[in-house]
């Protein structure tokens, strides 16, 4: 399609002898006889050129031009000018006329200029296209950027978070045979000097003052005794007899045989369970997840307190929360807590979360933990409900 050139001149034959000019070009050629008419006419439909007369009545040419330029970029604008002076030609051009003709002009000179001037505004609008063009490519590379650094900070925190749980279970599996065997070894000694120590005391004067002696070396190895059979219950293998059971039932056990002790202590117990699907596993198992936790919780609330769980499924999962508004654990503590032999207290030996996170993995699961210390703690875990033998299974396949 022909590019559009507007004239705009008060002096009619000037028109006139453009029009014919320019169509015998083949431009598409329009004309305004003043300054007004023929901005209205650019604010309805911008030509590719407006040749603009630069002295007219009313409105004069140069605040024509500069309305262009500022509404209409697009536009391009080649002067009119009368007498050749050198200042308007300076002036015309600073304010954004891309040429200037002298008046009277030559036509071919006209043409001439007509066409250089349409060349240059073809190829800066294709230039600015292409600009518009990368700009845009720019922005959606930026944005796959983010997206990729999105994807690899994800993938990092996977990674560190399989990496710390296999040195979770590598620990496990390091105390786990250390312990079976150090617990045999040194269970036999310590029963020797059990014995010796009741025959000491028979052979004492009960009068004497050495006679209690015998009992609070009897008292220490019951302690030492209590640590060696945890250590052995630590390092039990997983159990692969496994039946369908109800988390609920396993619950309401655990909350039951606590019972007293909750009471005792003041501490309040609420249970929020939702019916879930029966879990594959070996009840003395998930009996012990419970026991240590409330115990841990128990110990946790001196004073009393609240002790909630909470259980729901959904997306094949059973969820199940533990709180309690206990002494909470510190920040620093936080990501020791699943490590064997990490305790806080003078008489823990630091396994019951170990194990805890031990049977968890076994099944397939996963456990986390929160806390604010002065306010409480909240375990959470995560079943699969599918069984371990079917994911065996699934990945031997
Ligand atoms: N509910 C809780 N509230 C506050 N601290 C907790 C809680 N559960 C665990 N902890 C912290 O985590 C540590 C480790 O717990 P874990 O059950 O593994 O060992 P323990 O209770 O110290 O000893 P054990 O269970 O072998 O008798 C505890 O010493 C305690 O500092
Ligand atoms: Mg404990």
């Amino acid at each position: 399609m022909a590019e559009q050139i507007l004239v705009i001149d008060d002096e009619k034959a000037i028109l006139d002898l453009c029009q014919m000019i320019l169509r015998s070009r083949g431009y598409d050629v329009r004309t305004a006889q003043s300054g007004a008419e023929g901005l209205e006419q650019i604010q309805a439909q911008p030509p590719a050129l407006v040749l603009l007369d630069y002295m007219m009545p009313m409105m004069d040419g140069m605040s024509v031009l500069m309305q262009i330029k500022q509404n209409h970029p697009d536009v391009y604008v080649i002067m009119f000018t009368g007498k050749g002076s050198e200042r308007v030609a300076v002036e015309v051009m600073k304010a954004g006329a891309s040429d200037y003709v002298l008046k009277p002009f030559n036509n071919h000179d006209l043409l001439d200029r007509i066409e250089s001037v349409l060349k240059f505004r073809r190829i800066e609008m294709i230039n600015r296209s292409l600009e518009q063009e990368r700009a845009q490519l720019q922005q959606e590379i930026q944005a796959w950027n983010r997206e990729l650094e999105l994807r690899v900070a994800e993938k990092t925190r996977e990674l560190e978070q399989a990496h710390n749980e296999m040195v979770q279970a590598e620990k496990l599996a390091t105390v786990g045979h250390l312990s079976a065997g150090m617990a045999h070894e040194i269970r036999n000694p310590l029963n020797s000097i059990g014995l010796f120590a009741q025959l000491l005391s028979a052979g004492l004067d009960q009068n004497d003052e050495l006679a209690e002696y015998p009992d609070k070396i009897l008292k220490e190895i019951d302690r030492i005794d209590d640590i060696l059979l945890k250590l052995l219950a630590a390092s039990k293998q997983h159990k692969t007899e496994s039946g369908e059971i109800s988390l609920a039932d396993a619950l309401h056990d655990v909350t039951d045989l606590f019972r007293p002790q909750f009471r005792q202590q003041g501490v309040n117990v609420d249970l929020y369970l939702q019916p879930v699907p029966e879990l594959v596993a070996d009840r003395d198992e998930i009996v012990q997840i419970f026991t240590n936790l409330f115990v841990n919780a128990l110990q946790a609330m001196p004073e009393g307190g609240l002790l909630s769980v909470e259980m729901e499924s959904h997306d094949g999962r059973i969820f199940i929360e533990v709180n309690d508004t206990g002494n909470g654990i510190t920040q620093e503590n936080l990501s020791k807590v699943f490590d064997p032999f990490f305790t806080t207290k003078s008489k823990g030996t630091g396994f019951g979360l170990s194990v805890v996170l031990r049977i968890v993995k076994n099944y397939h699961g996963s456990i986390r933990v929160s806390s604010e210390p002065g306010q409480g703690t909240s375990f959470y875990l995560e079943f699969p409900l599918k069984s371990p033998t079917e994911n065996t299974a699934s990945v031997l396949a």
